[in-house]
């Protein structure tokens, strides 16, 4: 089956009742998603805990696949977790630690999370790269930082501050051109962007349903590149880990031979119902059509602001940008709260009102927001 975006609208409630542009911290609840969270609850209702090995460790089994179709991994290249943060941690915790390659360099615009695992660890140095214009990263820089004492280069696939994009293939090349491993946090990469992760060779990439899938809080997406998962052994795991999880054997851990050797305990369930929804209508729409839906929403968004006098902490080439726009306001907070009071819903961050349209959204909807904003100039 395959939906326009227009068609795609009459799946998510919130768009009747409110102008909604916040994609980036929540994606729209849908329908869809609404069905398999009732399903669920149903089967809770009627067959408690049997329901587990007659439907839900398959609709785990589906949503791996889904999801690894989806970033262009192979099966079995996908470890459903907790959240980005344990996704993080479990690839800190599962490479080898030497004293020679203990540096991980990242940039000063990844979301903090991503910088936390290695800042914590007292034989690990982390070197945080300064963005030269508090937009967007040169990949000359990462090229220069790192070098045979780098473990990681750890950074994202778009940069939650300003929407820019990054190449995330040349990125795995310089990580692997001095040997080093490259992890893409991809939170606002999946569901903005058509990409296959196969071809990009990062090493590991973390994503997940929240935002721009869809699906929901609860949840995370590890990728893990297929020729490395069975020389890492995580040094934090669970029974899910383990391919002899109903063996019960506490004295053998078997991980499994693919990437669910990266999973620890039982997954937020609910999540996995609405994640499965949400990742449906995304495939139904397609990400072509979704990428360049948004292209055409943000080049609309863009000239709006630029019209009405607003500067944009956001990259000047398109080609950089992803569906995170940030207005420069010097009283964000006060602008958002007004403009939900109009039914707009918005995000601020420092300095900035947030905005982040998605295929389901219009430019009468971006208008209508323009025409409220400059009522509270800023
Ligand atoms: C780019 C990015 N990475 C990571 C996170 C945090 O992820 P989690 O709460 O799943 O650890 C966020 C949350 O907004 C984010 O925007």
């Amino acid at each position: 089956m395959s939906l326009s975006p227009h068609e795609a609208r009459v799946e998510f409630p919130i768009l009747r009742t409110h102008t909604y542009l916040n994609s980036c911290s929540l994606g729209a609840l849908s329908h869809r998603a609404e069905m398999y969270l009732d399903e669920f609850l149903g089967l809770w209702h009627t067959m408690g805990a049997s329901a587990w090995y007659e439907h839900w460790m398959e609709k785990m089994a589906t949503l791996r696949g889904k999801v690894e179709v989806f970033l262009g991994g192979p099966e079995g290249s996908l470890a459903l977790v907790p959240s980005t943060s344990a996704a993080l941690s479990t690839v800190a915790e599962s490479v080898p630690l030497g004293s020679k390659r203990n540096r991980v360099i990242c940039s000063e615009l990844d979301f903090p999370t991503l910088a936390y695992q290695w800042s914590v660890k007292p034989n690990v140095e982390l070197v945080v790269l300064p963005s030269p214009d508090g937009i967007g990263m040169d990949l000359s820089q990462f090229a220069e930082a790192v070098d045979e004492r780098t473990l990681f280069l750890a950074t994202s696939h778009a940069f939650f501050r300003t929407g820019f994009l990054q190449d995330i293939s040349a990125l795995a090349e310089i990580a692997h051109d001095a040997g080093a491993y490259c992890v893409i946090d991809g939170y606002h990469g999946a569901g903005q962007i058509p990409f296959s992760l196969t071809e990009t060779n990062v090493d590991f990439y973390t994503a997940g349903p929240l935002k721009w899938l869809c699906g929901g809080p609860g949840l995370s997406y590890l990728y893990v590149r297929p020729e490395l998962i069975q020389e890492l052994n995580p040094r934090i795991t669970g029974w899910f880990g383990a391919a002899n999880a109903f063996e019960f054997d506490i004295r053998e851990f078997r991980p499994h031979d693919d990437a669910r050797r990266f999973e620890m305990g039982t997954p937020a369930l609910h999540t996995v119902h609405t994640a499965l929804g949400g990742q449906e209508i995304i495939d139904e729409v397609g990400m072509d059509v979704i990428a360049r839906r948004n292209r055409e929403l943000v080049d609309f968004l863009v000239e709006g602001c630029a019209d009405a006098g607003f500067s944009l902490t956001t990259p000047g080439n398109p080609d950089q940008r992803s569906a995170i726009i940030m207005i420069q306001h010097t009283d964000a907070p006060g602008a958002v709260a007004r403009l939900a009071d109009a039914g707009i819903i918005v995000d601020h961050r420092p300095g900035h009102v947030r905005v982040s349209p998605h295929f389901y959204n219009t430019e009468e909807e971006i208008a209508f927001l323009l025409g409220a904003l400059k009522s509270f100039p800023g």
